[in-house]
């Protein structure tokens, strides 16, 4: 009890504002004063590991350059990873319906056309993975000549090496179609194994949005999914970082954001499209 309160008192005004500093500079993720606390639960974990005692000591840690690689490790402890497959099943369905057939018929005169997704916060792979599926499953099918390329990326480390893995839990794939669960992975000892045939088409890479070179690299696009993330961000971030992802998509391309997420306020390049049961932002 006694070593709870000295440690609530540790994380000071002074020592919290540097280290939200940090990480926004690092990121965009913001913590407003009233998240201060939940900060501080996710830093505790590094205190631990790294035998530090007070929040001021981690922040002279995290400063010095020696220990540049830390920032990664933050990133890890810090996200919020709650993902699951299907949870935009409305947007997978209007992808399915409508944006890879009009996507697909504008590169018509293409002998081989290349339809390149990419899933922009991708934490643990559930999404890009049910987007792979749809393509096996649904798209593939009627588009055989097609070659459909799928990058999933994150700022974590952490949930990358999971998403490379494959291997899901209950929790995962509670909204999954009975026929994908079936046909896709295999189950033992209560765990979900995704099969190759799924995990092959999908590459994974770290990805941080808030860094203008990083986010370049990935080169153009025709759908990118940047879902449940901006709400992470400030304003001004959530600009910079639409923007960029504005500038890598190809013309005619598609954004998808969470449901709960607006690019009010934030950007007027994209056409707000609605699609029979999800709204999608284009590029003209
Ligand atoms: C809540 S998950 C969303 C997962 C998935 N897109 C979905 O909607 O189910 C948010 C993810 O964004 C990642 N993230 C946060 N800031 C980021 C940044 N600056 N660059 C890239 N990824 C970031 C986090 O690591 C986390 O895995």
């Amino acid at each position: 009890m006694a070593q709870g309160v000295e440690q609530k008192e540790c994380f000071s005004d002074e020592a919290f504002i540097e280290l939200r500093d940090i990480i926004y500079k690092a990121s965009g993720i913001f913590y407003s004063e009233s998240k201060k606390y939940l900060l501080e639960s996710r830093i505790q974990k590094r205190l631990v590991t790294l035998k530090l005692r007070t929040f001021h000591d981690y922040v002279e840690y995290i400063k010095n350059p020696l220990n540049k690689d830390e920032l990664k490790l933050l990133f890890d402890v810090i996200t919020i990873n709650e993902t699951y497959f299907f949870r935009a099943e409305q947007q997978f369905e209007a992808l399915e319906k409508i944006v890879f057939p009009e996507i697909i018929r504008n590169k018509d005169s293409l002998s081989s056309p290349i339809v390149k997704i990419w899933s922009a916060a991708s934490s643990t792979g559930e999404e890009p993975y049910t987007i792979a599926m749809i393509i096996l499953e649904k798209v593939k099918p009627l588009y055989p000549k097609v070659q459909f390329q799928i990058l999933g990326s994150d700022i974590s480390n952490q949930v990358l090496e999971a998403a490379r893995n494959g291997v899901y839990k209950d929790y995962s794939v509670r909204n999954m179609p009975e026929n994908y669960l079936k046909k896709y992975f295999v189950v033992k000892d209560g765990l979900y194994y995704l099969k190759d045939e799924v995990k092959s088409i999908v590459r994974f890479t770290n990805i941080n949005l808030f860094e203008p070179s990083q986010v370049r690299m990935v080169g153009s696009c025709d759908v990118i999914f940047c879902a449940n993330v901006l709400i992470y961000f400030d304003i001004v971030a959530k600009q910079k970082v639409v923007s960029l992802l504005y500038e890598v998509l190809n013309p005619g391309g598609y954004l998808f954001i969470g449901y709960s997420e607006s690019l009010h306020g934030v950007s007027k390049a994209f056409k707000l499209v609605h699609l029979p049961r999800a709204i999608a932002y284009k590029k003209e």
